[in-house]
């Protein structure tokens, strides 16, 4: 990367002064712009190999600005790095779709976000001359709330009160970055709940080196299906795949979404593995859901009280009856006394309704909007956010 020229465009001297300094201190050659058509006209006449810029230009609106420069033959290579002080997601957005390569908020954490752009972008034009980067990186960020769902039986509705609750939550906090991850091995089901099987999966992003799979990363690749509103890491496609994925990823892959969203909820289903259960240990909040048949309770007693022998406290555990199976079974006072734990909500049963919902891939609240299992589902996603906040202090 030594040796390359960088053209920083910013209309704030203090920042691109500072830039400027730093990439010098990198060994970068480097040019400057204090406005766009000045970065324009540079751009064009002394073909840097890459172009920072900040797209709140005063002079010049950021669409035009990147499609002059997409549009000019001696540019519409060059790679176009945004690095801004808005993390809204319609200026990312805007400046994606434009044909910014990179689109980097300044924060804690962005000269950081930059190097890894900087090695991955001039790594993918000569591949043979740069250095390999081995050290891991933590990135700075965010500490996202850590929300896990687990059950100690299938079929319990731990992965539609997963997508769900999490739908609630986005929905009471819209500004918040939040992040649902399908961890359920060997077959993940949040994509086909909320309608997303796209090509970024966790065995895709479990593939790709740790450098890589940065917030950025996760904020650009990630969809985001429209109706459920947060971002979704789906699951293994298929026991074939889920055989392949590298185990240790899934913790580093955590921790890069913890400091990228405001809140990381995961699906993890029943398995409570060597994997699962320092994720467990480590989360703020535990919804541990049960249905009403006898053998589940029983079953999430013994879950409990592993858990418990595992350090994990009490007040993290939100337990959830789930009428999933019908009418019948336990009530909440007996379950509650079998599993010893509070029961924090009871999910009305739903029939067929429950069902209908998942297979149009529609979250409960906004199919059903004023049934009971509606309201309990926003009442419970206050109490949860709330819950978690306030036993981190
Ligand atoms: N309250 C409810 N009323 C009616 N049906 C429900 C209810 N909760 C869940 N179901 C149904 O139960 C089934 C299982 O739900 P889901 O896949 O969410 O469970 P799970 O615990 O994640 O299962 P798995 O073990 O397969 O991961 C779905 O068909 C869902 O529609
Ligand atoms: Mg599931």
């Amino acid at each position: 990367m030594v040796g390359k020229c960088v053209l920083v465009v910013d209309d704030n001297p203090a920042s691109r002064v500072f830039l400027v300094n730093h990439l010098r201190q990198k060994q970068f050659g480097v040019l400057e712009a204090p406005t766009g058509k000045e970065g324009l006209i540079m751009a064009w006449r002394d073909h840097p190999d890459l172009i920072l810029f900040d797209p709140a230009l005063r002079d010049i609106p950021d669409q035009e600005f990147i499609s002059k420069l997409r549009n000019d033959p001696r540019t519409g290579q060059t790679p176009l790095v945004a690095l801004s002080t808005d993390s809204s997601l319609a200026r990312r957005e805007t400046c994606l779709n434009a044909g910014v390569n990179e689109y980097l908020v300044k924060s804690a954490g962005a000269l950081l976000a930059l190097e890894e752009t900087f090695t991955r972008m001039f790594a993918a034009e000569h591949p043979t001359d740069i250095p390999v980067q081995i050290e891991e990186t933590k990135e700075e960020g965010k500490n996202g709330l850590l929300i896990v769902f687990l059950s100690a039986k299938g079929g319990t509705g731990t992965s539609s009160l997963c997508a769900n609750l999490a739908m609630n939550i986005q929905q009471g906090q819209p500004e918040a970055r939040v992040v649902v991850a399908d961890l359920v091995l060997p077959i993940g089901s949040i994509g086909q709940i909320v309608g997303e099987q796209g090509k970024v999966n966790l065995v895709t992003v479990s593939d790709l080196p740790a450098g890589q799979t940065n917030s950025d990363y996760f904020y650009q690749n990630l969809p985001k299906p429209k109706i459920w509103q947060f971002q979704v890491l789906a699951g293994s496609p298929d026991p074939q795949q889920a055989n392949n994925i590298k185990g240790e990823r899934i913790g580093q892959i955590v921790d890069t979404l913890c400091s990228a969203y405001d809140f990381v909820i995961l699906d993890i289903g029943r398995a409570l593995s060597r994997i699962s259960l320092p994720l467990i240990q480590k989360a703020d909040m535990i919804l541990l859901v049960a249905s009403t048949d006898q053998s589940t309770v029983q079953l999430t007693k013994t879950v409990w009280d592993y858990l418990r022998t595992q350090g994990i406290d009490s007040r993290k555990i939100c337990a959830i009856l789930n009428r999933a199976v019908g009418l019948d079974g336990l009530t909440k006072t007996q379950a509650e006394e079998i599993i010893g734990l509070p029961i924090k909500t009871t999910m009305p049963y739903m029939g067929s309704n429950f069902a209908l919902a998942n297979n149009l891939n529609q979250p409960i609240t906004l199919k059903y909007p004023t049934d009971t299992a509606s309201i309990i589902l926003k009442e419970t996603a206050t109490d949860m956010v709330k819950l978690a906040q306030r036993l981190r202090g």
